[in-house]
């Protein structure tokens, strides 16, 4: 009885919540119809159209708005505008002084963090904790929203497979089963449960589609890939991103074999709205509509503006194509004019799902919460908390590390540990380098006995435009290494901060060479030489090529951008106060020649043998990556044991269970990530080596055993099949419970039966 009266409640509730969804849907389309019906064809391109506020740019301004282009109904959003009141300020103009009165959006790129600054995205994938990405993203969203903002172009969810491209560090790297759970983390931490919430802000997915898989690692380079690498690699982070609710999508600069991503139709409405029912707005890259004059095309802007509409961009990033051309186009009949209309839907639902409909000044009328709020001393407290998860402890022979805190001299060397502004990254929004700290001053804060001495060894960034700074950063000058060695000689113990200034990593800062920049080698060698023991602390948005501190340096620490706490998170971890807990979510090569490198790459027909000569490897340098995708180490040792599987055979609708028991075998605590990979051992198509399908972080303190389990659904062993469409074939697989993708216990299982399963 009971049960039916729950069974009762529960379908009244479903039918209620139902019910109450499709009146709300019902008033949100007569909302847009009303308007639409309303509005002239040039207020309706106004909405297509994103300006720049004015401040930073990425690239040029080919066309600005006239100061009265909101008055006239021609803007439907302002990017890097920001604050309270200078938001209020232009949103009056729109509600009350334009015909309609549709409220702007605000748009900047908070990447992470807004004025706190958190880890670059790279140095947060690896935490492999996407409930932190989730957690900094909802901080970086309740920041950028009390300034008024309403829409972030982020997250970057691009897999980069090349160390040098430069934006490898703005995303989750190599693996798209890690890309997608950050991907999905991000967007709920940006969205929260209900975007009408003022502490919320609108997710852009980004770059749409395989930005990252540009030829040579040159950034904006052509893309060539197959349609089974597009479904199986560079897609599912977007689809991940798509069903965690991401409310909007910002197309690619680049083309995907002869077809530009802003102007390819079978992506961007075939695929993103037709197969994952994508609802929001897709916005183009900076000037990316324009750009397609440069692809080849378009013959002109208003052919270019054509193409990238049809395909699907609603939004056109500040080219101003849409707003200046478009009109012409629909009145000749060369544009149908329901085109326009159903992209200016898209932008109005936008705008009415953030509730700016209801009340235009939600995000911007509280210059109050917006002191409080910014940089507030909870938020730094999550920066530090992540960014000590996020270092990578490389090596640390002897146990070198961590630190006695009873160090009598500390010699600190490398210009990269006095730069408050690389410390904050690439893509640092509204950080100040004054409000960051270095990892000199984290470590004078944290050993407050200890005899801090310092020397810059290269270089220090000169103050200027990045040209003067990438010039410093790659130059080959030694004139400071005598002072650095001299300082070196003092010390008890030496760390030694290498890697790259901010301006070498992110957009538009590719590199030819992924290893250490100018002089910073020969550096080494010289501090090496004085025999002293050597801890490097590497900073850089980039996996670098560094095989000679790989052999000679004892102890090595990734710690990437680290954002404002960096300093302190450093000295947290060098010092033993936390343990390293990261690892890397991209492949460190041991040469540049390497790349593209990664781990879950295919097997060949002739895979590498050291003593045959007729495989594929180089001659000069091991096939192998020099610290491969997953690895970093502990203060800690792990030892893995009794993998068992729930069953060796399985159908397609099961699911299997396994468990591993995993032991701290050494004498502190500390935290691993055990992870699981697949291999699919013969198929009608070839597949990767080994996939990424599951990971988990444990804490287990000294001698203590835990059992992990993972839930391995038939399922996830799906690819792209040869119908093009995903399939699970039967048959034997391999899988890999470890520490790293090189290296765990092994077991097999076999798949029984075929069927073709839905996409989901
Ligand atoms: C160009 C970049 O590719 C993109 O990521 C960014 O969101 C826009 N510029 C806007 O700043």
């Amino acid at each position: 009885m009971l049960r039916l009266y729950l069974v009762l409640l529960l379908t009244l509730i479903g039918f209620t919540t139902a019910r109450a969804q499709s009146l709300e849907k019902a008033r949100e389309d007569s909302l847009i119809e009303a308007l639409l019906a309303r509005m002239t064809l040039e207020e309706k391109l106004g909405q297509l159209t994103l300006y720049n506020g004015g401040l930073a740019q990425t690239g040029p301004v080919v066309m600005t708005a006239d100061p009265d282009a909101v008055r006239r109904g021609r803007v439907g959003a302002v990017m890097n505008l920001f604050g309270a009141e200078a938001t209020c300020a232009l949103q009056r103009q729109a509600v009350e002084e334009s015909r309609l009165g549709i409220p702007l959006l605000f748009a900047l790129d908070v990447i992470h963090g807004f004025r706190t600054i958190f880890p670059v995205p790279l140095a947060e994938a690896a935490t492999f904790d996407p409930q932190l990405a989730e957690q900094t993203a909802r901080v970086a969203a309740l920041e950028a929203s009390a300034a008024g903002l309403h829409w972030t172009f982020a997250p970057m969810v691009d897999i980069a497979r090349d160390a040098r491209w430069g934006r490898i560090v703005e995303g989750s790297g190599e693996d798209p089963y890690l890309g997608s759970l950050m991907a999905a983390a991000r967007v709920r931490g940006f969205q929260g449960k209900d975007l009408r919430e003022p502490s919320t802000i609108m997710a852009c997915a980004k770059h749409f589609v395989a930005y990252g898989g540009a030829e040579g690692g040159r950034d904006y380079n052509t893309v060539d890939l197959s349609e089974r690498t597009l479904r199986e690699v560079y897609l599912p982070p977007f689809e991940a991103a798509v069903r965690a609710g991401a409310l909007s999508v910002m197309s690619a600069f680049n083309e995907i074999g002869g077809i530009p991503a802003s102007a390819d139709r079978r992506l961007l409405t075939d695929v993103l709205r037709g197969e994952w029912g994508f609802e929001g707005l897709v916005v183009s890259d900076y000037t990316a509509i324009w750009e397609l004059l440069f692809h080849g095309i378009a013959a002109d802007s208003a052919e270019a503006g054509r193409k990238a509409l049809v395909a699907g961009v609603d939004m056109d990033m500040v080219s101003g194509i849409y707003v200046h051309k478009l009109a012409e186009e629909v009145r000749s009949g060369r544009l149908p004019e329901a085109v326009v209309d159903e992209a200016v839907r898209r932008v109005l639902r936008v705008k009415y799902r953030l509730g700016l409909f209801e009340d235009p000044y939600r995000y911007c009328r509280d210059p109050e919460r917006e002191r409080r709020l910014l940089l507030a001393a909870e938020h730094r407290r999550l920066a530090r908390e992540v960014a000590t998860k996020a270092i990578v402890l490389l090596k640390n022979e002897g146990n070198l590390l961590p630190l006695a805190d009873t160090l009598r001299t500390l010699a600190v060397i490398g210009a990269l540990a006095t730069d408050s502004a690389s410390v904050l990254g690439p893509w640092a929004a509204t950080g100040r380098p004054g409000e960051a700290v270095t990892i000199l001053e984290g470590l004078r804060a944290a050993l407050p006995q200890t005899r801090v001495l310092y020397a810059p060894g290269y270089p220090e960034a000169p103050p200027g435009g990045f040209q003067e700074i990438v010039a410093t950063a790659l130059s080959p000058d030694t004139s400071r290494f005598a002072e650095a060695v001299a300082v070196a000689a003092q010390a008890d113990v030496v760390l030694l901060v290498l890697g790259e200034h901010r301006e070498l990593s992110g957009e538009a800062a590719s590199r030819a060479s992924v290893a250490l920049p100018g002089a910073q080698e020969a550096l080494a060698r010289r501090i090496l030489a004085t025999g002293k023991p050597v801890v490097v602390v590497l900073m850089n948005g980039r996996p670098l090529a560094i095989p000679y501190l790989a052999e000679a340096a004892p102890a090595i620490l990734e710690t990437w951008f680290l954002g404002s706490e960096m300093g302190n998170a450093v000295a947290d971890v060098l010092l033993g106060r936390a343990s390293p807990g990261g690892r890397l979510p991209v492949s460190f090569p041991r040469a540049t020649g390497q790349e593209p490198l990664y781990y879950n790459h295919k097997p060949t027909g002739r895979p590498p043998r050291a003593e045959e000569k007729y495989t594929s490897k180089y001659l000069d340098v091991h096939w192998s990556p020099l610290y491969p995708f997953g690895y970093g180490l502990t203060y800690t040792t792990f030892a893995y044991r009794n993998l068992r599987l729930s069953s060796s055979r399985l159908g397609l609708q099961d699911t299997l269970r396994l468990t591993v028991e995993v032991t701290n075998t050494g004498t502190r605590a500390g935290e691993e990530v055990v992870q699981l990979y697949v291999r699919d051992e013969a198929a009608s198509v070839t597949r990767p080596v080994r996939e990424l399908k599951g990971f988990q972080r444990v804490a287990l303190a000294p001698g203590e055993t835990k059992t992990v389990t993972f839930e391995l659904p038939v399922e996830a062993l799906r690819f792209w099949g040869l119908e093009n469409r995903w399939v699970v074939e039967p048959g034997w697989f391999t899988l890999q419970v470890g520490p790293s993708s090189a290296e765990g216990l092994e077991a097999r299982f076999e798949v029984l039966a075929q069927s073709t399963i839905r996409s989901r």
